[in-house]
């Protein structure tokens, strides 16, 4: 999970995939909402007798999956169930009891039996099963079998006494009472208010392995069946799931209904879901099949409209692009009160936490319609892209996220081609991806998963952001409309199929003619990525180029500098770009036209850094300012001279000097990396002393200030999509940075507001306002900003308010800010916002650190690993740090404690701390220096 770059913190983002680069304060706005985005160990094949343990006290049970003629396909210490059934059709009924936050069911599952079988194992969490009956060509096999429950593996093993035979079928009818619990995992409940009333709404959400909490099954995903799903609830009530309603009957007696639905075709358990509850809609007929958004009566439907015309045409154009029909009769899309992620993309029946698809145009700010756009067109995508044609296992999951995260980009940029993404690209997903994979502790793309605790940790930015970015270089070697023509025949060969990485490259290979596997498979399945340092030869016009493994925290060791990545160099020179070149080697040796300029990498479409010498940076400085470099390349050149600065590979003096120089930029995206590199900074020093820290808010004021007056606040209708957030960035920035004209402004603006004029403040700085207000106020002015929490229209707004509470430095206001995180008010899926907000200052950091640690017990308990928001909260209350005495209190922490279903958010959170101390320790003076001689360090001067 988890970058927080300054645009995920502004936008009231899950908490999904936003920690990935290191915290950063709030010292500068960022309103796009670029979206929340964050070598291989080939998966090795084992024999019958190689499979699991666990299972190998059964007799005959490891049959072959698949039936391939090798043998199992069981890979060793992966936790799969025995291969001697296999699921063909689920039959299930299920009643919500919202009385009793319980739910009963009945489910009929038909099975294939491999082989002769006196026993069936299926996956099973937290449910209580009364009776199961085992039958077989008709007649019952046993009525009352033995039923066994292994709690740790999450499996109920049914056994009977008399063996069924290879190639019958069986059918196992089981009944069984769930909770309807609030941890939004299974079949859980949701709430919401109506007119100070608590109400509820039964909702799903499987993915990854909580299918096996609503209903026993044989959860993994490459196990696909039919569903027919039946719900039986109140007759005022709306029941939905995958597919569309075949009948619905009167039931107990005319007091409830029966609401059967369609067969659905094959598919995995994690996408199956059905909710029920009281529901509003709205329906657009503008697509071959209806689309219809709904949401629970506390929400205005009509703010559903943007997203629901949005996904009707979306279906068509990925009808088109992947020329393959949508094969669902209907496609609803549900805003759900309490949801862990962002949206999930469950075949037919969409759900999504309610700010990422309502949209109330007048009171949310451009970034938040961009981010809905994404999320919408996210979820479409994996329609096919994970729906029809599923990964075989969760070590495939970067296919799906992926593929599902470079579609969104891809469409977003046919149907908006003026908010121009794929610039936003280069800052947003890319550096997420660098970023998160430049620490020792990140992970190959391609990761073995065994256990489900491990399977939530990898819906990172490597999955998404790295895995997009793997696809967007591939995508720009071969021609984006090859590598579209690889994935339509993919679509259509794997079509209600499983698949591995290498069916993809094998396409792809196929529509291209070349040699992608070879190239791809070291980017997919080793961990890191490289920097290519440029050396010059001017007596023979030429360069040298060299790639090590780059990391962070500037200590690679030789045995972690072994790969060599194929890298395509995409050399920028007068003449323009050479595309073909790729270097593969350790080093080698290139011809430039003419040293006077040239750049690597250009458009930033391949995955590494560029290291240059001091003069060839001060160059490049120029050619930007002289207009030689792409809106790509100079955000891309800003974020890796940002990241080698931190990282040792050159001096901090160096990138603030490049900096300086930029003062002349007119792009918001290159505006939007500077800020971003100088909130990194500013935070690595947080902990410094008072001198140096105001020197650096000096030097950002010097550069912010003047455009930030420039481009002023004021709205309008005529703004752009992209100038709206220009002038938000730099307001943000410069309030943060104290431009004192700016702070009269905000508070002006906020004590009209407060007065009761709500239009005062306009929604796209509506987050910087508060922030800059809180920053240098007191209880009241978190008290008006805490009323708006609780009383704000919108979902939008109550949360963007949640999290600036946190930028309060007040002691009594920081104790308040955490009591509120953990109280009723706020709910789980939002408890990383007022966290978050605390990052800002030092007190707030310390604070929050010793409040987790004085409460861990309950928080724990509050957010079970199993839920993958602990690791956020870990992460959230940890990565903030920068010295020594942090570091090891930390890990000191964590060295007592069982870190299992978190601690790859440990492991990235010391790491992360770390780099920050190597940073501090080799360029503390320098930095001081510099401030000194620019005469932003005032007792220097
Ligand atoms: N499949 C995920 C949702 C998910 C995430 C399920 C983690 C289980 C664990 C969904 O497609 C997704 O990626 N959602 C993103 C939205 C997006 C625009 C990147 C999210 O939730 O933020
Ligand atoms: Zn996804």
């Amino acid at each position: 999970m988890r970058r927080f770059s300054t645009r995920a913190l502004l936008q009231a983002k899950p908490p999904l995939l936003s920690a990935v680069r290191s915290p950063l304060p709030l010292f500068l706005s960022a309103p796009r909402s670029a979206p929340a985005r964050s070598t291989i160990h080939p998966r090795s094949r084992y024999t019958l007798s190689q499979t699991s343990k666990r299972y190998c006290s059964y007799r005959r049970m490891c049959g072959s999956r698949r039936g391939e003629a090798s043998g199992s396909t069981n890979v060793q210490g992966r936790e799969v169930l025995p291969t001697n059934v296999k699921p063909v059709h689920y039959d299930l009924t299920l009643e919500p009891n919202f009385e009793k936050f319980t739910y009963d069911g009945t489910v009929v599952i038909d099975l294939q039996v491999n082989e002769d079988t006196d026993f069936i194992s299926l996956n099973s969490n937290e449910i209580d099963i009364h009776s199961a009956v085992v039958s077989s060509k008709g007649a019952v096999v046993e009525s009352k079998p033995e039923i066994s429950i292994n709690k740790d593996n999450q499996v109920a093993t049914i056994k009977f006494n008399q063996a069924i035979s290879a190639g019958s079928d069986a059918q196992l009818k089981l009944t069984f009472t769930g909770i309807l619990n609030d941890n939004m995992a299974g079949f859980y409940r949701s709430s919401y208010k109506v007119n100070g009333e608590t109400k509820y709404i039964a909702s799903t959400q499987m993915e990854p392995t909580d299918c096996r909490r609503a209903f026993p099954c044989f959860d993994e995903p490459a196990l696909k069946a039919k569903f027919t799903v039946t719900l039986v609830a109140d007759k005022s009530m709306t029941c939905l799931s995958n597919m569309d309603v075949e009948s619905e009957t009167d039931v107990q007696g005319g007091a409830k209904k029966a609401v059967k639905f369609s067969t659905s075709p094959q598919m995995s358990t994690y996408l199956v879901a059905f909710i029920v509850g009281h529901l509003n809609y709205i329906e657009t007929k503008n697509f071959r099949v209806p689309v219809r958004v709904y949401a629970t009566p506390d929400q205005d439907i009509e703010h559903g409209r943007f997203s629901l015309e949005l996904a009707a045409k979306t279906l068509a154009f990925y009808e088109k692009a992947f020329d393959n029909d949508f094969p669902l009769p209907k496609m609803d899309m549900v805003a759900v009160p309490d949801f862990s992620a962002g949206a999930m993309e469950n075949w037919g029946l969409i759900t999504y936490r309610i700010v990422d698809v309502l949209l109330d145009e007048k009171n949310s700010g451009a970034s938040r319609k961009e981010r809905i756009a994404e999320t919408v067109q996210h979820e479409l995508a994996h329609q096919w892209f994970g729906n029809l044609v599923t990964m075989d296992f969760w070590d495939g999951l970067w296919l799906n996220e992926g593929f599902a995260t470079w579609m969104s980009w891809y469409s977003c940029n046919v149907f908006y081609p003026e908010w121009k993404v794929w610039q936003t690209y280069v800052i947003d997903s890319l550096q997420s991806a660098l970023s998160l994979d430049s620490l020792r502790s990140s992970h190959p793309i391609e990761v073995p998963v065994k256990r489900a605790d491990e399977i939530n940790q990898i819906f990172d930015a490597i999955s998404y952001s790295k895995g997009s970015s793997v696809l967007r270089m591939i995508s720009k070697y071969l021609g984006e409309d090859v590598f579209l023509q690889g994935v339509r025949n993919y679509i259509k060969k794997h079509a209600y199929g499983n698949t591995e990485t290498g069916d993809l490259w094998a396409a792809l290979a196929d529509a291209s003619g070349k040699p992608v596997q070879s190239v791809m498979d070291v980017w997919t399945k080793n961990v890191g990525f490289p920097v290519i340092s440029v050396t010059e030869n001017p007596a023979s016009s030429s360069i040298n180029v060299k790639q090590n493994r780059f990391l962070r925290t500037g200590d690679v060791k030789p045995e972690e500098d072994k790969v060599l990545y194929p890298c395509m160099l995409g050399l920028r020179t007068k003449d323009g770009v050479d595309e073909d070149t790729m270097l593969s080697e350790r080093e080698k040796e290139f011809k430039v036209p003419d040293l006077d300029f040239y750049k690597l990498n250009a458009d930033h479409s391949a995955i590494y850094r560029t290291s240059y010498s001091p003069e060839r940076l001060s160059k490049l400085g120029k050619a930007a300012r002289d207009g030689l470099l792409s809106v790509e390349d100079r955000a891309g050149m800003i974020a890796d001279s940002g990241a080698l600065a931190a990282s040792g590979y050159q001096k901090t003096s160096g990138l603030l000097s490049l900096l300086q120089g930029l003062d002349t930029e007119s792009e918001f995206v290159v505006w939007n990396e500077i800020l971003t590199r100088i909130g990194t900074l500013r935070a690595a020093w947080i902990f410094e002393n008072d001198q140096s820290k105001a020197a650096l808010k000096a030097f950002q004021r010097s550069l912010v200030s003047s455009k930030a007056h420039e481009l002023g606040w004021d709205f309008s209708e005529k703004d752009d999509h992209i100038l709206q957030q220009f002038k938000a960035l730099m307001f943000g920035s410069a309030g943060m940075a104290e431009d004192p004209v700016v702070i009269k402004a905000a508070q002006d603006m906020f004590a009209r507001f407060a007065a009761g004029d709500v239009s005062a403040i306009h929604p796209n700085i509506r987050g910087s306002v508060f922030t800059i207000v809180l920053k240098h106020g007191g209880a009241k002015e978190y008290d008006v900003v805490l009323d708006r929490f609780r009383n704000a229209p919108t979902s939008d707004e109550k949360t963007t308010a949640l999290r600036c509470l946190g930028t309060a430095e007040d002691p009594k206001l920081i104790q308040r800010t955490l009591d509120l995180a953990v109280g009723d008010e706020v709910k789980n899926q939002d408890i990383y916002q007022p966290l978050g907000g605390l990052r800002n200052h030092t007190a707030g950091i310390e604070t929050r650190w010793t409040w987790l640690k004085e409460n861990w017990d309950e928080i724990y308990k509050r957010l079970p690993p199993s839920l993958g928001m602990l690791g956020t909260v870990v992460q959230l209350t940890t990565a903030s740090f920068c010295t020594e005495a942090q570091l090891k209190d930390v890990k000191n922490f964590f060295d007592s404690k069982d870190t299992k279903g978190y601690d790859r958010a440990v492991e990235q959170s010391l790491d992360a701390i770390r780099a920050k101390v190597n940073w501090l320790q080799r360029d503390r003076e320098d930095v001081e220096t510099w401030l000194s001689k620019n005469q932003y360090l005032q007792s220097k001067l």
